[in-house]
């Protein structure tokens, strides 16, 4: 693990944006995409950290730890559906074919959680017992696992936009997919979360929910794209203290960036007002986790890239031909 002192001394170079010079570029909260020749986009995901859709902090390490579990995930599901990616010619890019993005986001839930509008969780709690169109029994309790995976789509927000919940049969009967496209998605969806809660076993971990991104590949094509299983996308529990703590009425040990989101809420920030300062060790410990994340579900160990980041970038598209 890389000590605290090291990662203490990067915080002022984080990789906070990006400015290459390359056309048609747009920023989401996390990455910067910049459009290609031949229909391929650039990735590129930063240090930035969002939680409350508020950019937070840039965390060093982040964007590569990102970049490269995704990258791992997608090799490690190819075979269940074709996904975006062409090349990593950088720790913090990705080269991908450029998709016509589907606008429902695919969230598959194992478990009753949450306390967003759009939980699960929060839905049951307040009383609603159908939801997202399945039917919930009495009795069940925050944390539960469910019966089975379930698909909760919404639709894409956007940046300033809020995701609406949708039921399964709304996405092609209100014509956001076509029927037999939206049945693809799902088969694929239910399988990359099979595999997914599979290899966080494997890692201790549970999957307990997660978010895909699909789109319309140029060959025709349906294909996952965005990111893959990170903890960004995706809620990760401790897997060997889950059910003890569950029976004891306590939360699960989160293993994901909701230590984060905990450490606002002590501030009483919740996602509405001035954002309220936080000391570098929240940061250096989000570092950290973000690392350890990478290493227990990929096994393998992180190689942390050179600091700081645009011209290492700079320098390794140019040698890809990319600049
Ligand atoms: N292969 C692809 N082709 C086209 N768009 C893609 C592809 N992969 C990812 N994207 C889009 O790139 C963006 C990734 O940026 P990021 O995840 O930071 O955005 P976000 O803040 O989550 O969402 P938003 O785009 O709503 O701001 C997403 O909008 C995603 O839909
Ligand atoms: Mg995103």
């Amino acid at each position: 693990m890389i000590p605290e002192e090291k990662i203490l001394e990067l915080l002022d170079q984080s990789f906070a944006s990006s400015a290459l010079a390359l056309p048609g570029k747009s920023e989401g909260k996390v990455r910067d995409g910049y459009v290609l020749s031949d229909r391929r986009r650039l990735l590129v995901t930063t240090d930035r950290l969002s939680a409350f859709d508020r950019i937070l902090a840039a965390v060093p390490y982040k964007g590569q730890v990102l970049n490269q579990l995704s990258a791992w995930w997608f090799e490690q599901t190819r075979d269940i559906v074709a996904n975006h990616v062409l090349g990593v010619p950088d720790p913090n890019a990705l080269l991908a074919r450029e998709a016509q993005p589907f606008p429902v986001e695919v969230v598959v839930r194992g478990y009753i959680t949450g306390v967003t509008h759009t939980a699960l969780w929060y839905r049951y709690s307040i009383g609603e017992r159908e939801i997202y169109g399945y039917r919930f029994p009495d009795g069940l309790r925050k944390n539960q696992e469910l019966a089975e995976p379930i698909i909760t789509p919404t639709t894409k927000g956007g940046p300033t936009g809020h995701d609406e919940r949708l039921t399964c049969r709304e996405v092609s009967e209100q014509g956001w997919l076509d029927e037999a496209t939206w049945n693809e998605v799902q088969s694929a969806a239910l399988a990359l979360f099979q595999r997914g809660q599979e290899v966080a076993h494997r890692a201790g971990l549970i999957l307990v929910d997660t978010k895909y991104e699909f789109g319309r590949a140029p060959d025709g094509r349906v294909m996952l794209i965005d990111e893959v299983h990170t903890p960004d996308s995706s809620r990760f529990w401790k897997a060997d203290t889950y059910a003890a703590r569950f029976a004891a009425g306590q939360e699960p040990e989160n293993y994901d960036k909701e230590f984060i989101r905990i450490a606002y809420a002590d501030q009483g920030y919740l996602g509405d007002g001035p954002v309220p300062a936080m000391p570098p060790s929240l940061w250096t410990a989000a570092s950290q986790r973000y690392i350890s994340i990478y290493e227990r579900l990929t096994g393998q160990t992180f190689v942390p890239g050179e600091y700081p980041v645009a011209p290492r970038l700079q320098a390794n598209l140019q040698k890809a031909g990319i600049l």
